[in-house]
């Protein structure tokens, strides 16, 4: 799958489908030529023009055509005479930020390396993958610059990260250090990008990339919900169905930076990587530094083709463990129900209820702990509260398990509250600098995860509660956002790296966690899908996608994560109404329509129920059970744009294609009763489907191309789903 072609000086990934190609010029520039649909070899048939322009530097004076700020470049440098964005700024020990990053060597691995203390997508054979990596050397300090390309056998993406050595006897200093950069050719673009709040992640932006430079980024200590770590370009043209796409995503859940740069003579620079803002990093003499990967998507087919490789990459070679291919269980949570105000009765009845509808799993949600009375006190005192467990939790999981359900807890871990046991006998594990109080959100306090000891307290302190209680889920939450920068633990000198090392930290408490205890099913959650990334979906196969659940909203917050998640990992629960967030009254049936085309769960207090309710809960969860394989492991489907109209759509295709569920939404009812018929996707176009509703027949090719009405409802927020089986011609 690579090869290196000496006459033209070329690297080409290539797996059939998919080429990536760049090249050494003048014995020492690497030039990004060519990534798109496959082509056989690229000779330079799309080569810019160059010649002697203004303000171009030139590094070979012999040579004024030349200069390395009209050069599409693979991995630009600061100070080498390319004014756009450098990927790499490093200081030397005279306090000089000057680079000359030039081509050595390369050697092209089996598989794919896993990177140390990081996640990362992985191949589990190593036929499956393949690894190129090229060993540049910075010709003023030395530094040992490798880049890493990984290409895959069976998905249309290419990995790629970096790592520094420092061979030499005094230190550097990384200032800036992009997991990648890609110079693409002048064209017209138009870029996407998921932006969002708390309430409302990952809503998709789209605009054209005409001059100038788009930064995204988080200085958040997380990946946030305001912005996504994602670039996506597509041709103008390009639609859910259709059209060229390159994505750029990164697996990393901190702060980080992705700019897309239109470049003064056309052609667009992408990159990608932990934000300057808050990282720099000493590298002391003898030591590697690796960052964080990115992935990179092409498709040919349009936003749903590159969800689609997006979907199965993250589902099949992100998510780990034995629930990485489980069917996962419905659960009911108790945050929405009962917020706080929990006790050992009230969970035991709810437990016991949710059993008898068909639930699987009951989740005791924040307020469980020693004083954990309200939002100001108690995080990292992981006791429970003896007086609302009088009986201890251990029974409560016991008798939970008894009831039917198997038994989930909730944790924030990386928090502190001010009134705590844990602040008062350790006020020196918070983030803080010591010049100022530090600004409280949610009235906590960040722990300071660089400090290994903190670490140890968080692996210890959860695995207890796990141990003690047999849970066999935990949610992970993360409340609030990082402010006062600052480490009692790290000398003046390393400051910088607190952010970085704050989610090393994070990722080795997780990684022991999930070590420990590998049958435990853990979901992310961040106040919602504040830190739904790539990065945390290598430990936790599933994430909160909003504390909205408001029907109507989330087919926006699900239609837009859908971009990059697939459904399995998005928790999306059916809530009372009117919704708590919005006010809104959905039917529950619309609730359903929605919350299904996630991994589902209730979020209610289902004891207060009418008979008529409770039935209709009974049929979704028994209907859903029926369908998860498809809906949990099947190939989706954008259709229609919740953000652009008043209907959505999507459909779900089975693994072996033999089921279809098609998922039709209408927000506001329409007085004229118009029809909306949706062209499916992903069918077999000669194959033909049995409507389970009605027994009527259909053939792929009517499906996908004349559509499926939707049905006319006097009513605002209807939903429809239909199920339609392959049947043989
Ligand atoms: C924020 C989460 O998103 C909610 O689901 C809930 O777990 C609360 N935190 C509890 O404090």
């Amino acid at each position: 799958m690579i090869r290196y072609e000496e006459q033209e000086k070329a690297f080409y990934l290539d797996n059939g489908r998919i080429t990536y190609c760049f090249g050494i010029v003048k014995g020492q520039y690497l030039e990004s030529r060519y990534f798109g649909r496959k082509i056989r070899r690229y000779r330079g048939s799309a080569r810019p023009w160059y010649f002697d322009r203004g303000f171009c530097s030139n590094p070979d004076p012999e040579d004024k055509i030349f200069s390395l700020d009209t050069l599409p470049q693979e991995y630009p440098c600061m100070n080498q005479g390319d004014f756009r964005q450098p990927a790499f700024v490093l200081q030397t020990p005279d306090g000089r930020r000057v680079s000359r990053l030039v081509y050595r060597d390369y050697t092209i691995l089996p598989g794919k390396p896993p990177l140390a203390g990081l996640p990362a997508v992985y191949a589990e054979q190593p036929g499956e993958a393949e690894t190129l990596a090229v060993r540049l050397e910075d010709r003023v300090s030395g530094a040992q610059v490798r880049l890493y390309y990984t290409i895959f056998r069976d998905y249309d993406a290419i990995c790629r990260h970096v790592e520094v050595e420092n061979p030499g006897s005094e230190s550097l200093w990384l200032e800036r250090l992009m997991a990648m950069s890609l110079d693409l050719p002048r064209r017209d673009y138009d870029l996407v990008t998921l932006s969002g709040s708390h309430l409302q992640e990952k809503v998709p932006h789209r605009r054209p990339v005409s001059s100038d430079t788009v930064l995204l980024e988080s200085s958040r200590g997380a990946s946030s919900p305001q912005q996504t770590p994602c670039v996506i370009l597509t041709d103008p043209n390009t639609d859910e169905a259709s059209g060229q796409v390159w994505a750029v995503n990164f697996v990393y859940s901190g702060d980080f930076q992705a700019t897309v740069q239109a470049g003064q003579y056309g052609g667009v620079r992408v990159q990608m990587g932990m934000n300057p803002l808050t990282f720099g990093w000493e590298l002391a003499p003898g030591q590697r530094f690796v960052s964080p990967e990115c992935v990179l998507v092409y498709s040919a087919e349009g936003l749903n083709g590159m969800s689609g490789v997006f979907h199965r990459l993250y589902r099949q070679r992100l998510c780990r463990g034995p629930w990485r291919d489980r069917l996962r269980p419905v659960l009911l949570n108790s945050w929405e129900a009962f917020q706080f105000s929990i006790d050992e009765e009230k969970c035991l009845a709810l437990a016991k209820q949710a059993a008898e509808l068909g639930i699987e799993l009951f989740v005791l949600d924040d307020g469980w702990f020693r004083n954990r009375i309200d939002d100001r006190r108690a995080l990292g005192d992981w006791t429970e509260d003896p007086d609302k467990f009088p009986h201890g939790l251990a029974r409560l999981a016991d008798q939970v398990r008894t009831a039917g359900v198997a038994f989930g807890i909730w944790f924030e871990p990386e928090m502190v509250s001010y009134d705590s046991d844990l602040y008062r006998s350790h006020p020196d594990w918070i983030i803080r600098s010591p010049a100022c109080d530090p600004i409280l959100s949610r009235h906590q306090l960040v722990l300071d995860l660089s400090r290994p000891e903190v670490c140890d307290y968080l692996v210890e302190s959860v695995a207890r509660v796990l141990r003690r209680t047999g849970a066999s889920y935990v949610k992970w939450d993360m409340n609030r956002h990082i402010t006062d920068l600052g480490s009692a633990w790290l000398p003046a000198g390393r400051q910088r790296e607190l952010s970085h090392r704050y989610m090393l930290g994070l990722y080795r408490v997780l990684d022991q966690l999930t070590g420990q205890f590998p049958e435990v099913l853990f979901e992310g959650c961040s106040s919602g899908g504040g830190r739904f990334d790539a990065g945390m979906l290598y430990y936790m196969p599933q994430t909160w996608a909003s504390d909205n659940t408001d029907a109507v909203c989330r087919m926006q917050i699900q239609y837009g994560t859908s971009l990059l998640f697939p459904p399995v990992t998005m928790g999306s629960h059916v809530s009372a109404v009117p919704n708590h967030q919005t006010g809104r009254t959905t039917p529950l049936s619309t609730r359903f329509a929605v919350a299904m085309a996630g991994n589902l769960g209730y979020e209610m207090d289902i004891r207060t129920l009418s008979e008529e309710d409770r039935a209709e809960l009974r049929q979704q969860i028994a209907r859903y059970k029926a369908l998860r394989q498809t809906l949990q492991q099947g190939s989706f489907y954008r259709l229609l744009d919740p953000c652009r109209g008043n209907d959505a759509a999507w459909n779900f295709v089975s693994q072996d294609g033999s089921k279809v569920i098609v998922c039709q939404y209408r927000v506001s009812a329409d007085p004229l009763r118009r029809t909306t018929a949706v062209p499916l996707q992903g069918l077999d176009p000669e194959a033909v489907y049995r409507r389970q509703s009605d027994g009527a027949l259909f053939g792929g090719d009517e499906l996908m191309y004349a559509g499926l009405s939707d049905h006319p409802v006097r009513q605002d927020f209807t939903s429809l789903v239909t199920v339609l089986d392959r049947v043989e011609a």
